[in-house]
C-alpha cells in the first residue's frame, strides 16, 4: 500500500515525538487513514546532533525548503516556531498545493490570516490542533464539538511552563529560576522562555482561540497581557493562607459589543477546578449557550502530548487524501467583522 509521505521540518521536541507516536502507533492510524502514514522526510539545522529517536528509512536534510517543495512529500509538517522562515516554508508548501500541520502559535496569531487566505486560494488545509494547549484536542472541541453553541467564554491554563513554575514554587518551594531551568530541562519552555513567562504564548494561545470560538479575526494586539514574573514566593504563600492558589489564565469573554482578551495571574479559590490543575497540565473551560460548561484537562507541553495532536492533524489531512473522509480541515474560518475585540 503506498504510504502518505509526511516531511517533518523540525527534528527538535515535538518532531522526535512525532516520529515516535506515528511508529508506535501505525497499525491504529493505518486503519483510520487506509494507508500507512510514514515519515519520509526531515531537515534540521544540525544533523549531527543525537536524537532520541531511530531515524532510519527518513531522509534528513538541512535545507528545509526542499521539504516544502518535495514532489514526493504529502503532507508538511512545520515544528520549527517562530515567524522567519516558519512563515515561507508553509507558503512555499502551499504554493506547491500541499496541505500543512503547524504547531506554531506564534506565527498563527500574527500572521494566521495571510497564511489562512492562502490556504484557501490553493485548496489545501492548514491544521494548528497543537498550537493550544499541547495535547488536548481544544481547537477541535470549539470548532467541530461547540459549533452549536454560542459562546459566552474560554478561560483556562493554557501555559503549561508558567503553571509548572508556579506550581512548584507553591508545592515544592523553588524558587522562579529554578522551576524554570527544570521546565526548559524538561522540554515545555518556549526556544525564548521570555514568551512563557511574560504571558506573550499564552496570548498567542488565547488569541487562536478567541478567533474560533467567536469569529472574530486574529487580534493579538488586544490581548491585555501579564505574565508571572511579578509574582513572588510571598504572593504564593498569602495566596494559600487565604485559600487560594495563583494561576495564570487565559480569559476570553464576550461582553456587551465587543471579546474581552486578557492573560493574568489570577487569585482562584482552592476547591474550583482550575485551582487542582498542576504541572505541566492545562485545562481549558469553555461557556456555550445550549451546552452550558465543558472542561478540558491535559498534559500542554511536552514532545509526546503535543504529538499527539500534530499526527490528529496529520491524520484528518490523510483521511481526506485518500477519501476515508468527504472533507478537509478547513483553514480558520471567521466572519471578519462579526465580533470585534474590545480595544484596551
Ligand atoms: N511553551 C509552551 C508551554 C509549549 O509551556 O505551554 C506548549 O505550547
Amino acid at each position: 500500500m503506498k504510504p502518505i509521505r509526511v516531511g517533518l521540518i523540525g527534528l527538535g521536541t515535538v518532531g522526535q515525538g512525532v516520529i515516535k507516536v506515528l511508529r508506535e502507533n501505525a497499525e491504529e492510524i493505518t486503519r483510520r487513514v487506509g494507508r500507512p502514514v510514514v515519515v519520509t522526510h526531515a531537515s534540521a539545522r544540525d544533523l549531527s546532533r543525537e536524537r532520541g529517536v531511530d531515524l532510519t528509512g527518513v531522509q534528513l536534510t538541512t535545507d528545509s525548503m526542499s521539504i516544502a517543495r518535495d514532489a514526493d512529500v504529502d503532507v508538511v509538517a512545520e515544528l520549527i516556531g517562530g515567524h522567519s522562515p516558519a512563515a515561507e516554508l508553509i507558503l512555499a508548501a502551499i504554493g506547491r498545493g500541499k496541505s500543512v500541520v503547524t504547531a506554531n502559535k506564534a506565527l498563527i496569531a500574527q500572521d494566521g490570516n495571510r497564511i489562512f487566505d492562502a490556504a484557501r486560494k490553493a485548496g489545501v488545509a492548514v491544521a494548528f490542533e497543537a498550537a493550544v494547549a499541547g495535547g488536548i484536542p481544544i481547537i477541535k472541541a470549539i470548532r467541530e464539538g461547540l459549533a452549536g453553541n454560542r459562546i459566552e467564554s474560554v478561560a483556562g491554563i493554557i501555559n503549561g511552563t508558567c503553571n509548572y513554575i508556579l506550581t512548584q514554587m507553591t508545592e515544592k518551594g523553588e524558587d522562579f529560576a529554578e522551576a524554570l531551568a527544570a521546565a526548559q530541562k524538561l522540554g515545555y519552555a518556549e526556544a525564548d522562555p521570555t514568551f512563557d513567562i511574560e504571558g506573550v504564548d499564552a496570548a498567542h494561545k488565547l488569541t487562536i482561540l478567541a478567533s474560533i470560538a467567536f469569529g472574530i479575526p486574529l487580534s493579538f494586539e488586544a490581548v491585555a497581557t501579564e505574565g508571572i514574573t511579578r509574582v513572588t514566593s510571598q504572593d504564593i504563600a498569602n495566596a494559600r493562607q487565604l485559600g487560594y492558589r495563583i494561576k495564570l489564565l487565559g480569559i476570553a469573554k464576550r461582553s456587551e459589543g465587543g471579546v474581552e482578551l486578557r492573560v493574568q495571574p489570577t487569585f482562584i479559590p482552592e476547591d474550583k477546578l482550575l485551582a487542582k490543575v498542576d504541572g505541566v497540565l492545562n485545562s481549558v473551560l469553555v461557556k456555550g449557550n445550549a451546552v452550558g460548561q465543558v472542561g478540558f484537562y491535559g498534559r500542554g507541553a511536552g514532545s509526546e502530548a503535543t504529538a499527539s495532536s500534530v499526527v490528529a492533524d496529520i491524520v484528518d489531512i490523510a483521511r481526506a487524501l485518500t477519501g476515508e473522509s468527504r472533507y478537509t480541515v478547513p483553514a480558520l474560518a471567521f466572519q471578519p467583522d462579526a465580533v470585534k475585540p474590545l480595544p484596551l
